[in-house]
């Protein structure tokens, strides 16, 4: 698909990988860019340089998603993309002292988050899409939801939820013409990554967030399922299905390095 004259919906806008997505949106010529953001400052301040339209929302909530969408739709006209972004690191923990954790809650917001929002999202929009012909989800995930994130049990685990998902949003709506990418990078160097420790996640580099956009316009281009700013993880899936006792050795071994090292 091409953005030119199209309504596109970017959540998690504000910051990082979404706001270098909305400049992107913006640059190729869309018809109007929605930011839809917790942070309802920089939602603002990103709409304002791209002549687009700021909400305040919790992708968490139902509610907020269904509001984003009536309102975009009926101020601006039909959502052509909607871009399920927004995102959270939270409960990295590098020993690895228990992967399930000491508490539901990391585990649920992060569900919420990156599972629940982008199942909102289909919920209010494939019957409108269905009504006009097509659409397209562009939900950024992760590698982590390809390939696991050591020491992030709860995120790596609602991403690989999250494929799940898209998975299926693409095989049941493939023949009412809805298209679905999802967006897999390492290392993209936003706030997010600074909040953590360096670690295996930056292996291959570190990408800018405006490299990963120019990566989503020739992805959404070939209308690809998967979209991988970092080609390696390619070649890391094909390791990990040719024989998933060997990655997973190696994987430990990389986890035993990590809590070598933060132990010190
Ligand atoms: N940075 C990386 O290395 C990296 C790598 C792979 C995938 N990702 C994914 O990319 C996406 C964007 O992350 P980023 O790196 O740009 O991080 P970021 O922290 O710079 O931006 C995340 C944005 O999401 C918003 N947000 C968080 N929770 C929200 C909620 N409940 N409702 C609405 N908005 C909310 C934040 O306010 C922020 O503007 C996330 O889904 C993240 O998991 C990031």
């Amino acid at each position: 698909m091409q953005v030119t004259g199209k309504v596109v919906v970017v959540t998690g806008g504000a910051n990082g990988i979404g706001k270098a997505l909305c400049e992107a949106f913006h640059r190729a010529g869309a018809a109007k860019v929605v930011v839809a953001d917790m942070d309802a400052a920089n939602a603002r301040a990103v709409a304002a340089t791209v002549d687009g339209a700021a909400f305040k929302c919790d992708v968490a909530q139902e509610k907020d998603i269904s509001h984003v969408i009536e309102e975009t739709e009926r101020l601006f006209g039909p959502i052509a993309l909607f871009c399920s972004n927004a995102g959270i690191g939270g409960g990295f923990d590098p020993m690895s002292v228990n992967a399930g954790g000491n508490s539901d809650e990391p585990w649920q917001r992060s569900w919420a988050i990156h599972v629940m929002a982008h199942v909102y999202a289909a919920r209010h929009l494939i019957p409108r899409m269905k009504t006009r012909g097509g659409g397209y989800f562009l939900n950024t995930i992760s590698a982590a939801g390809l390939l696991s994130q050591v020491g992030s049990p709860a995120y790596s685990t609602t991403k690989h939820a999250a494929v799940g998902f898209a998975e299926n949003l693409a095989i049941s709506h493939k023949a009412h013409n809805i298209r679905v990418s999802v967006l897999c990078p390492q290392g993209v160097d936003t706030n997010m990554l600074r909040s953590i420790p360096k670690g295996p996640q930056s292996g291959d580099g570190d990408l800018t967030p405006e490299q990963v956009a120019k990566d989503v316009l020739a992805g959404l281009d070939q209308e690809t399922f998967l979209i991988l700013p970092h080609p390696q993880v390619l070649g890391y899936m094909r390791k990990k299905t040719e024989n998933y006792d060997r990655w997973i050795g190696g994987m430990a071994k990389i986890q035993a390095k990590m809590r070598e090292e933060f132990g010190k």
